[in-house]
Parts: C-alpha cells; sequence; structure tokens
C-alpha cells in the first residue's frame, strides 16, 4: 500500500526563530494520520530534529552528494544528514536541476548513495512550460523517473514527487485531470519496472499546493500527498494540508 506523506520544503528559508514553526508542526502531528515531513535548510536540521525527536514529524535534507566524505567543499553527505537527524532527503528538485545543471545520471547516484545510507529518497521530476506546451509531458516525466531513481529503489526507500515546473511558486496548478493522467503513467512505470514494491511507491503532488486546493488535488488516483513550498514555511498552512491528508 502506498502510504500518504505531506513534504514541506522550505528551500533557502528559516533561521533559529523559525523553529517555533516546526514545534507547532511536531506538536500537531501526534493527531494526524498522514506522514508529515519537514525539510528546512542545513542550517537547521540537527536543531529541528532536536525540536521533533519525540514526536511523528520527520526532519530532511534538500540535497546530498553522492560521495560519503572527502574534498568536495560546500557539499554535504547522506551521512551526515543522518547523523544530523534528518531521514529524508529532496533529490533532483528542478531549482537544483536548473540552477545547478543536475543531471537524471547525477540524482540517481545521489538517490542510490542516500537509500544506501538509510535515508528515504523523494525524488522530483516534471516538465516545463515549453515540454508541456510541445506534448510531451508524459514522455519527459517518464524519461526522468527511469534515469533519475536507481535500481534499488523500494518503496521503502524512496518517494516520487511530481512537480511540473510552471507550477512552482506560480499559484498555477494543472487542472485534475493533468495532475491524474501524470501520476497514472508514473503509478504504471514504476510497477513494470520494480513490480509490486514500485507499485506501492508514494507518489506525491507538488507545485502550489495550499489549504484551499489540497481537498481536489488529493482526491486524484494515485496522488498519495504533496510536496509543499511556500505553504510548508508557516505552520497554520502546512497543518491545514496535512488534516485534509488525513481525512482523506
Ligand atoms: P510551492 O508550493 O511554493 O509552489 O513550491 C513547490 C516546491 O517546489 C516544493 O518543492
Amino acid at each position: 500500500m502506498r502510504k500518504k506523506l505531506l513534504v514541506g520544503n522550505w528551500k533557502m528559508n528559516g533561521l533559529s526563530s523559525s523553529l517555533g514553526e516546526i514545534k507547532a508542526m511536531a506538536d500537531a502531528a501526534e493527531r494526524l494520520t498522514c506522514g508529515l515531513v519537514v525539510v528546512p535548510p542545513f542550517t537547521l536540521i540537527e536543531r529541528a530534529s532536536v525540536v521533533c525527536c519525540s514526536s511523528k514529524l520527520s526532519v530532511g535534507g534538500q540535497d546530498c552528494h553522492p560521495q560519503r566524505s572527502g574534498a568536495f567543499t560546500g557539499d554535504t553527505s547522506a551521512e551526515m544528514l543522518l547523523d544530523a537527524g534528518a531521514r529524508y532527503v529532496i533529490l533532483g528538485h528542478s531549482e537544483r536541476r536548473s540552477d545547478h545543471r543536475e543531471t537524471d545520471n547525477l540524482v540517481s547516484t545521489k538517490a542510490a548513495a542516500a537509500t544506501q545510507s538509510g535515508l528515504v529518497a523523494i525524488i522530483c521530476v516534471g516538465e516545463t512550460q515549453e515540454e508541456r506546451d510541445a506534448g510531451r509531458t508524459i514522455e519527459i516525466v517518464e524519461r526522468q523517473l527511469a534515469a533519475s531513481v536507481p535500481a534499488v529503489a523500494t518503496a521503502a526507500n524512496t518517494v516520487i514527487a511530481y512537480e511540473p515546473v510552471w507550477a512552482i511558486g506560480t499559484g498555477r496548478v494543472p487542472t485534475v485531470a493533468q495532475i491524474g493522467e501524470v501520476h497514472l503513467a508514473m503509478y504504471e512505470a514504476l510497477k513494470q519496472r520494480f513490480g509490486g514494491s514500485g507499485g506501492s511507491i508514494s507518489l506525491l503532488y507538488g507545485g502550489s499546493v495550499k489549504p484551499d486546493n489540497a481537498a481536489s488535488i488529493f482526491a486524484v488516483d494515485y496522488v498519495d500527498g504533496a510536496l509543499v513550498g511556500g505553504a510548508s514555511l508557516k505552520a497554520s498552512d502546512f497543518v491545514a494540508i496535512a488534516e485534509v491528508l488525513s481525512a482523506h
């Protein structure tokens, strides 16, 4: 069975003063039935983990290096994230793919390293507006899935997030039919490649998810939760989305 999961990606936002939001999320997590993960910047992971330690809220990192350690100035390994208290890591986010020129192959190598270290890899895929306009959405998402998800992926160590690039931070959300088409294609591709375990990998939607559109998105077949950016910065909004998912 695919697990319901809500993940909040804080991107490059958050200072010590934001830890109160994480505490409020941790308190709310106790009464929620969906899994809940907050992904603050690297600088807050350890302190966020202390705040969450006896709660159902998990902490994640926003990227990791494929190597365990070495001369890689500015990078962070999966083992370091785990050591700081993280249990998840977001990989292949479109902002990393475009700003840091990350390829499918690099994302796959990072995901293999993350899962080997004991982290759950949240692997992101999604088309640009140009690709959608050209009718290439399914082709692009299937290619990214095939090349970014490593052979070691299982339902226990991997989550997939479909984030259309044009829906991120824009307030523009695909129609439920558009989301449903992509999620069904992802489910079928993963099942075909990994068998039963592939069919149990959780599939999240991401891109302008808010408390007021969450119910219609979570009603779509093969949508098991969301990867939320802006609306995850405030506990009140993030918890409101989690309540919708838990009730679904
Ligand atoms: P928004 O929810 O702000 O559109 O961001 C989505 C996202 O990129 C999450 O990873």
